[in-house]
């Protein structure tokens, strides 16, 4: 039987099985009593498994030669470990290695402990290092769960495009994507660039959210979401932004804000108590090496009831804490990352969903509140990270909806099919996107988000 690291160290076989385990060397060690000690790791769990050699094997000069990161195939019994730090191990009949390191001393992913940067800067090969297998099967479990979560709830996974012509947010960050000759690009007669004759026939780029697709499923299937790539032009060099990151974004009909706040409360506990349960291991690593705090807050977030907070409540807080902050706070502005963390983290010491923000610094689509000056819009702060989701409920009145377009100064035009939607059956809807990476570097603790993503894409680096 070809077996797993993860199903040998579980106890899936018995004692006494023969298996075969294809695998990584992690370290080996040679004990003077002529045997080794091959530590395997295949990426199924955090633990690599002991394979033991004895001297009597055929090729035991070769295993002797083993060093970190050469590829092998061990076959043997499955034995209880007279060692300690585990439990089972396997006695080898035969290791056959498949592919040596060729030169050890300069295998850029050795035994030891490397900085993240170093690892960021050989993205290739540092799945094969502790911690990013570890955050490799947390992300994996997160988004695993995720789809559990909305499956078992009666949501629909929507498949949203990547290519779009609109600019959900407004906040004109797009990539443009474009198949011009870059060095001889069509003109119109005034001069502007002719997309006429571009591939799709007018300006096109990489959606920054499925959002206003999604909507356009909510308004007939009810209950949808969709979980995919997102896109970003913004010049922000910051441990939490990324220009490429997944989004999670349910999107519910007949809902208010308050309905989606629970959603997301919901959500957020579901996915946390899954990943306590699924990877303790790997939790027990971050909580050694990474953040002390990562598995305590996280059960202290699947115990609390998330705090609900009106912005303006937050802005006189902000200005009665007697703290100075880089940015000064008063009504009408966005909040930045040092407000949002005073407030979930000094102020309330549990996550926060602050609610109903002006309407100047939100996206157009956000529906107006009675008082004309704020918008049903939410977000959901961490303590210890800040914003995770961002989200609202729609403008579903048309006439609103064309008053908010001309007060922007954009064009019903451009947003024809989305006024379909409340032309013909319009319904009361709400929906959030949580920022996927942002959830990966909350639960391990990991400080910066290019590390819990495998290829990560900022200003100046699209490498691999
Ligand atoms: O607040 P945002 O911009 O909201 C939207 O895009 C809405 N259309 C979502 C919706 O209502 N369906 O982004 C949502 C979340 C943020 O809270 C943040 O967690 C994450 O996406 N996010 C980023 N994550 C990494 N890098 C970036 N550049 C991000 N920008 C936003
Ligand atoms: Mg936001």
């Amino acid at each position: 039987t070809i077996a797993s690291v993860a199903d040998v160290l579980a106890g899936k076989y018995s004692v006494g099985t023969a298996v075969k385990v294809q695998g990584w060397v992690r370290t080996k060690r040679d004990s003077k009593a002529g045997l080794s000690f091959v530590a395997l790791h295949d990426g199924s769990c955090f633990d690599p498994v002991q394979v033991i050699a004895l001297s009597n094997l055929a090729n035991y000069e070769d295993i002797t030669r083993l060093t970190t990161g050469c590829s092998v195939i061990a076959t043997g019994t499955i034995k209880q470990s007279e060692g300690k730090g585990q439990s089972l191990e396997i006695e080898g009949s035969a290791i056959d290695v498949i592919g040596w390191v060729e030169n050890p001393d300069t295998y850029p992913m050795s035994a030891k402990r490397h900085s993240i940067e170093y690892l960021r800067e050989h993205a290739h090969l540092r799945p094969r290092t502790n911690i990013i297998g570890a955050v490799t099967r947390v992300r994996n479990c997160l988004s695993q769960a995720i789809h559990r979560f909305f499956h078992e709830n009666g949501y629909m996974w929507i498949s949203t495009p990547i290519l779009t012509a609109s600019d959900t947010e407004g906040a004109g960050e797009m990539f443009r994507v474009s198949t011009l000759d870059m060095m001889n690009v069509p003109k119109t007669e005034n001069g502007d660039v002719d997309y006429t004759q571009d591939f799709f026939g007018k300006e096109t780029y990489l959606t920054v959210s499925g959002q206003l697709n999604v909507e356009t499923y909510c308004t007939a299937m009810s209950k949808v979401y969709t979980f995919g790539p997102t896109f970003r032009a913004e010049n922000s060099n910051t441990s939490r932004h990324l220009a490429e990151f997944w989004m999670v974004e349910p999107e519910v009909a007949f809902a208010d804000l308050s309905t989606i706040a629970q959603l997301a409360e919901d959500m957020l506990k579901y996915v946390f108590k899954a990943v306590l349960e699924e990877r303790a291991d790997d939790l027990n690593f971050f909580e050694q090496r990474v953040n002390k705090d990562v598995v305590k807050r996280m059960k202290s977030v699947v115990d609390s009831d998330f705090v609900r907070m009106d912005y303006s409540e937050a802005i006189e807080i902000l200005q009665n804490c007697g703290k100075t902050f880089e940015f000064p706070v008063e009504w009408g502005v966005d909040l930045s990352s040092e407000h949002e963390r005073y407030i979930a983290e000094e102020h309330v010491g549990a996550p926060v969903i602050m609610q109903n923000y002006p309407k100047d610094i939100k996206a157009f689509y956000m529906r107006i509140n009675d008082d004309g000056k704020t918008v049903a819009a939410m977000d959901v702060l961490a303590p210890g990270i800040g914003e995770i989701i961002g989200g609202s409920q729609r403008e579903e009145r048309l006439e609103v909806f064309d008053s908010r377009l001309a007060e922007m100064d954009l064009s019903p035009e451009d947003y024809a099919w989305y006024r379909d939607l409340r032309r013909y059956g319009s319904v009361p809807h709400a929906g959030f996107g949580l920022g996927f990476e942002r959830l990966v570097a909350y639960v391990t603790g990991i400080a910066n988000v290019r590390d819990v993503i495998p290829f990560p894409r900022t200003p100046g680096n699209a490498n691999y």
